[in-house]
């Protein structure tokens, strides 16, 4: 019997063989940065064009929610609450409109299921992506440091309602998992914009591995016990380009436990196709 997971099964691949040959596999981190740095085009970067963070609260469209049918979200935010040590997810940053409307459009890519599919959302702010996600999968489990859980479940009561497919829980990057954690499996685990300084990447490639490697160890039983296999755990995450040595040091540390690839642009709608980038990974 073939050990699963194992990074030389295709059929455990959490994405089909044809969509990875067209992303680029990340094999030497210089030449990532020189690409997104050297070679984009710096100076028409405008970061933060898609939200108004000073605003109680924003109306953010996502395409294709409900078939082909838009959504309007409602998502509040607290600009007081930024002015804590650390807490920067209080308002809404780009890349979770961009990760959102990717996700809503290639659903099927991305092998997104209604019935099945289980997400883990890390650093989850005001909860616009965990939100969305919500109406194209089984189970979102959407996670922060304490002081932002009360926003994120007001935003989640407003937009989903009281009885949701939805958790939330707190999870504080580079420290052991919570023992609730410990148990679960996720499909695919998502961030946005959490790669955004250097005391961070180290302990958000850490909580990363630490959950991919117990999620790929319950489907490695699962499949023992039944004999079925399962997706390795994947994850997805979008951020805007802002310091290329934050960058350097985060995908440093990510390939060194996993197989990375940059999801190309064409998946992202027109308004994020500079100053941004979304990787998509795995373990080696
Ligand atoms: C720039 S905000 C992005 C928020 C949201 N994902 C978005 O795109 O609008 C970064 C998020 O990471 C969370 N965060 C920062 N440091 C963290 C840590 N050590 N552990 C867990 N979450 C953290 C912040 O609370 C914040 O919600």
């Amino acid at each position: 019997m073939t050990a699963l997971p194992n990074a030389g099964d295709v059929e455990t691949l959490p994405l089909s063989l044809d969509l990875l040959s067209e992303f680029a596999l990340i094999d030497d981190v210089y030449d990532e940065l020189f690409q997104l740095y050297s070679e984009s085009d710096q100076a028409g970067w405008q970061h933060n064009h898609a939200v108004k963070q000073k605003a109680g609260s924003v109306e953010i469209e996502v395409e294709n929610v409900k078939g082909n049918k838009s959504a309007v979200f409602t998502v509040m935010q607290n600009q007081s609450l930024l002015s804590k040590r650390g807490i920067t997810g209080s308002v809404l940053w780009d890349s979770s409109v961009m990760l959102s409307n990717m996700f809503t459009k290639h659903r099927e890519l991305f092998e997104l299921d209604p019935s099945a599919t289980r997400i883990l959302e890390l650093g989850s702010g005001c909860g616009l992506l965990g939100i969305t996600l919500a109406s194209l999968v089984k189970q979102v489990l959407m996670t922060d440091q304490y002081e932002m859980l009360s926003l994120l479940a007001k935003n989640i009561r407003r937009n989903l309602g009281e009885n949701t497919n939805t958790d939330i829980a707190e999870l504080m990057w580079g420290e052991s998992l919570p023992p609730d954690f410990r148990k679960r499996t996720f499909d695919l685990i998502v961030a946005s914009d959490c790669v955004y300084h250097e005391s961070l990447t180290g302990k958000l490639v850490k909580t990363l591995l630490d959950i991919c490697k117990l999620s790929d160890a319950h489907k490695l039983s699962e499949f023992e016990e039944t004999g079925v296999k399962s997706k390795r755990t994947a994850f997805i995450l979008g951020q805007e380009l802002r310091s290329d040595t934050v960058h350097l040091e985060f995908l440093t540390d990510l390939i060194e436990s996993f197989i990375v690839y940059r999801i190309p642009t064409k998946f992202v709608m027109d308004d994020f196709q500079n100053g941004y980038c979304i990787y998509f990974g795995f373990l080696r």
